[in-house]
């Protein structure tokens, strides 16, 4: 079996983590940006649309613990706790936007940094874990990180993520920016890495590609969930197709939700 299809041996393998959100709130001061959302995040690939100040990000903020949140989050039926380094302990992950790497550092160095919580000895085994997911990252090892191209780059923090072993990871708009053999290479590595166990919520605005490798889909707006469901059928939805996917839906080409949503609005 190629490398590209093997589904991630590093993750919580077998763990199938299950996240359920009632009236998730969130903002910045006094500003709310979320109000009372509603929504889980089942064993699989969860893809989380929406035009841009929709509050993606801040959804995956707030559950990282970066900003505060109301309501109740259970991450397999427990409370997830509220400050960051708890919440990474308990098993979440996120692949900030914009990657957020340690440009002067190499590819190693940055790798480690995602195994900061475990032991040495345990680190050095997920390395080699890692290094075996990604082999195009092998080849880089020593390479700065700041010299990679873009699509070199998101690999990883994806993979920098991983080395936290977790049971839920979370990435904010993997593909931006990226040219579209990239896209659909870390599209391809979310959805193994959902394969492998891990649960995966990843905030896409590439509405095709992303709802053609997820299992369900949220579709955010001005802060509030307005459709939901099993990806196939969300692709064929009428709010998807209007909204995002606009005439070129029933084409192979790919529209970005950005220019899909300017082109409705117009
Ligand atoms: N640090 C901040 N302070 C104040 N307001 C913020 C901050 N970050 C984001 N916002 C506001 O919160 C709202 C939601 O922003 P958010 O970044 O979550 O949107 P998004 O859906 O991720 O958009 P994009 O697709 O552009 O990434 C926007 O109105 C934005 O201006
Ligand atoms: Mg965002």
């Amino acid at each position: 079996m190629h490398w590209s299809d093997r589904p991630f041996e590093l993750g919580a393998r077998g763990r199938h983590a299950h996240l359920k959100v009632r009236g998730l709130a969130a903002g910045y001061g006094a500003f709310l940006v979320l109000r009372g959302l509603d929504f889980e995040v089942r064993p699989g690939l969860t893809v989380i649309l929406g035009p841009n100040g929709a509050g993606k990000t801040t959804l995956l903020r707030a559950l990282s613990g970066l900003i505060p949140r109301g309501g109740e989050v259970l991450l397999d039926g427990d409370d997830l706790p509220e400050k960051t380094h708890e919440i990474v302990r308990g098993g979440v992950a996120l692949v900030p936007e914009g990657r957020q790497l340690f440009p002067q550092m190499t590819v190693t160095e940055n790798l480690e940094l995602g195994g900061w919580l475990v032991p040495k000895a345990e680190r050095a085994r997920r390395l080699e874990q890692v290094l075996a997911d990604f082999p195009k990252l092998r080849e880089r090892a020593g390479q700065l990180a700041g010299t990679m191209s873009g699509g070199e780059q998101q690999m990883v923090a994806v993979a920098r993520a991983m080395m936290a072993a977790p049971r839920l990871l979370m990435l904010d708009e993997p593909s931006l920016g990226l040219a579209p053999r990239m896209v659909d290479e870390l599209l391809a590595i979310a959805r193994r890495i959902a394969d492998g166990g891990t649960t995966v919520l990843m905030v896409e605005q590439n509405v095709k590609k992303a709802l053609a490798v997820a299992d369900r889909g949220y579709v955010l707006e001005r802060g509030a969930l307005v459709a939901s469901g099993p990806a196939r059928l969300l692709a064929r939805s009428t709010v998807i197709r209007e909204a995002y996917l606009g005439a070129e839906s029933d084409t192979d080409k790919t529209t970005d939700a950005r220019t899909a949503r300017a082109a409705v609005t117009a």
